[in-house]
């Protein structure tokens, strides 16, 4: 497979005498795909039905005779102003009921029906227009669907819509009435337009309600990608249709819009993350600030690589400080280096920086690109040229696949939106209680597959987890059946029916002959008041009682007498939410019953294992020598001894594990 790189450019930010040199300094850096296009609608036109394509003709033109393979945006994340004036019920409505106006970008609700053709009509124009462009290689769809928090809107198309979905779904009233459970409170309805949205409620809203609503929304983020999706094959067939998602964004399925991609991609900025995204406290943030956590782009990498088949790409690399986060650092000499060299690790296609040059107008004129303002390099420049070069001499070194990773997380949005809607304690949060799984198992050197709850494949996993899962699908009930590694499924998994209500034979209702397990009763709790775990650790945030039948065994207990982990064959229920300690043991024990080696890594050092290699990266500001792991030889990449923001490359011998402890 050829890896490659690529940059976000903004010609209609520039003087046109400018594109030439720009594109030659790009091919000359050792770019091959330069994004362009998905902001520029006023350009393009200024008037309804007055297009000015000629100006994004040359652009093309100009990047494609350097040879540059250009990904083009459709514009739709800034409807135009005049666009808006004509319609302006096309804007989205916060939960507080206040429209959000235009002025900055993604000023439009996903449910309005007369923006939604709009967004048909101004693809299938540049489709028409530039699809057979031979410089054109892919397509974006809109930019960042739910930046800004824009997925929900509680607008009058919204509650039009919700109560047209609402009565596809059920049918009737009654059917609704019943799966709600809105004899609570003197909730029924008798007719569909009567139904409102659960905002501006006096207190919470009906949980299935609001959960209603939350798969309304994602179905229409899919819907609105899904139609530009069909007109750009239709119209530039052959090329990758794309779209670039974001860090810790649940609020639309993407698994469900990744079915509609031929590449996933998202938007990957280390520091801002870590300063505005994490759950970490100060100590850690303070470690990391210059370098960014160290699992949180392998995360997000692991997630959309799985929401796309496979193929996926860093659309946005941070290359240096940017502007939106409360504090905003440089990053360390060599880690634009390293994260790029991160998403490779897990199978990224092409790594593309944002953005060309740092634009000296505007809302972003404090974010670096690769060049200054004035066109001179910045720092990120020279380790954008040094991957190049690596990329050129490693060549097809690299297997084309990463290949199965040891482990399998299931991720699933709907569980993310059902623990917000009811999270019964405040720390209960899913992507949290998730990505503290993966880091443990991280840290212990192993590398992970996060598969979907929808359509699990579990086969040739060694480990499965699955933490938090809202209600159980058949699939993934199906896959477990078919495992044979093992699993480990809690805290709070299958804890709910879809209609969000608590199943008949309690939590996890799982049947009898998998797990003959009921949890009786669930505390949250303070975090200054966890549950002890004979043995060592403790369960933070969230506990169950466990009351295990007669094929149960006790793995573990809690210092007041409860069972914590619970076993039935090759299923493991883990009743609460384990602290640092707890859940580095667990994944030790879990992983050496899986048959899986594993190793205590330093909290900077990480590896990625990809086909007959393996990665390994020093986040930390500590030199660490691989050869501590029982590594000798040469790397491919890199020295044994990684300094700080060092990358190391080892190839690893047939399809054994990396780490033998
Ligand atoms: C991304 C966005 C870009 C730019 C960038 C700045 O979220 O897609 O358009 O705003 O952030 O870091």
């Amino acid at each position: 497979m050829n890896r490659t790189l690529g940059v976000c450019y903004y010609p209609e930010h520039w003087p046109e005498d400018r594109w030439a040199e720009d594109a030659r300094r790009m091919a000359g850096l050792g770019l091959t795909h330069v994004r362009i296009g998905e902001f520029a609608w006023s350009r393009l036109e200024p008037r309804r039905g007055h297009y000015e394509f000629d100006w994004m003709a040359r652009a093309i033109d100009t990047l494609h005779a350097e040879g540059l393979k250009v990904v083009l945006g459709t514009p739709t994340a800034t409807p135009p102003k005049w666009l808006v004036d004509e319609m302006p019920d096309m804007l989205p409505v916060g939960a507080d009921g206040t429209v959000r106006g235009f002025g900055s970008r993604r000023h439009y609700d996903f449910s309005h029906e007369g923006y939604l053709e709009e967004s048909r009509r101004i693809t299938l124009a540049l489709g028409r227009a530039f699809g057979a462009h031979p410089g054109v290689v892919a397509w974006q769809t809109d930019n960042e669907y739910d930046c800004h928090n824009t997925t929900l809107s509680y607008s009058s198309a919204a509650r039009a819509g919700f109560q047209a979905w609402l009565q596809r779904k059920y049918q009737s009233p009654e059917a609704l009435n019943r799966a709600w459970g809105t004899v609570f409170w003197s909730m029924e309805i008798s007719d569909f337009g009567k139904i409102e949205l659960p905002n501006l409620t006096v207190t919470e809203p009906n949980p299935a309600q609001v959960m209603d609503f939350r798969r309304y929304a994602s179905e229409m983020v899919v819907r609105f990608n899904r139609a530009q999706a069909e007109i750009i094959r239709a119209h530039s067939p052959g090329r990758d249709v794309i779209h670039n998602f974001m860090g810790r964004t649940l609020a639309f399925d993407h698994f469900d819009v990744g079915a509609d991609l031929d590449i996933s991609s998202w938007d990957s900025y280390p520091l801002g993350f870590l300063e505005d995204r994490s759950d970490q406290g100060d100590e850690w943030k303070r470690r990391f600030v210059r370098a960014g956590d160290p699992d949180f782009q392998a995360f997000h990498h692991d997630l959309y690589r799985a929401t796309s088949k496979g193929r996926w790409w860093v659309m946005e690399q941070q290359p240096g400080q940017v502007n939106w986060a409360p504090h905003n650092p440089a990053p360390r000499d060599g880690m634009v280096r390293l994260w790029s060299w991160e998403a490779f690790a897990h199978g990224a296609e092409t790594v593309s920086y944002f953005r060309w040059r740092q634009a000296p107008f505007a809302q972003e004129q404090m974010h670096a690109g690769l060049l200054r303002p004035d066109s001179t390099e910045a720092e990120g420049f020279a380790e954008a040229a040094q991957v190049a070069r690596e990329l050129g001499a490693l060549g097809e070194t690299l297997d084309a696949k990463p290949g199965r990773a040891d482990v399998a997380i299931v991720f699933d949005y709907p569980s993310a939106w059902a623990w917000e809607i009811q999270p019964q304690g405040r720390e209960f949060d899913y992507f949290r209680l998730v990505f503290d799984f993966y880091r443990s198992l991280r840290q212990l050197g192993l590398s992970v597959d996060i598969v979907p709850a929808s359509a699990p494949e579990l086969d040739g996993y060694h480990l499965a987890l699955i933490p938090g899962l809202f209600a159980w699908t058949p699939e993934l009930i199906a896959a477990i059946r078919g495992f044979d590694g093992k699993v480990l499924i809690g805290p709070r998994s299958g804890s709910k029916t879809k209609d969000f209500a608590i199943p008949d034979t309690l939590p996890p209702a799982l049947p009898k002959e998998l797990l003959d397990l009921r949890v009786s009763r669930v505390e949250s709790l303070r975090g200054d008041t966890p549950v002890r775990i004979a043995g060592g650790g403790t369960f933070q945030f969230w506990r169950e009682f466990l009351e295990p039948g007669a094929e149960v065994e006790t793995l573990l207990t809690s210092e007041d007498g409860v069972a914590a982990l619970v076993r039935q064959g090759s299923l493991h229920y883990l009743g609460g939410w384990p602290d640092q300690e707890l859940m580095r043991t667990l994944m030790q024990r879990l992983a050496a019953e899986a048959g899986v080696a594993t190793k205590d890594l330093p909290d900077g050092v990480r590896l990625r294992r990809h086909g007959g290699h393996v990665f390994a990266f020093n986040y930390g500001e500590t030199r660490f020598d691989l050869a501590e792991l029982g590594w000798t030889g040469e790397p491919v990449l890199g020295v044994l001894v990684l300094e700080p923001s060092g990358v190391a490359v080892m190839a690893v011998a047939g399809a054994g594990y990396l780490i033998r402890t």
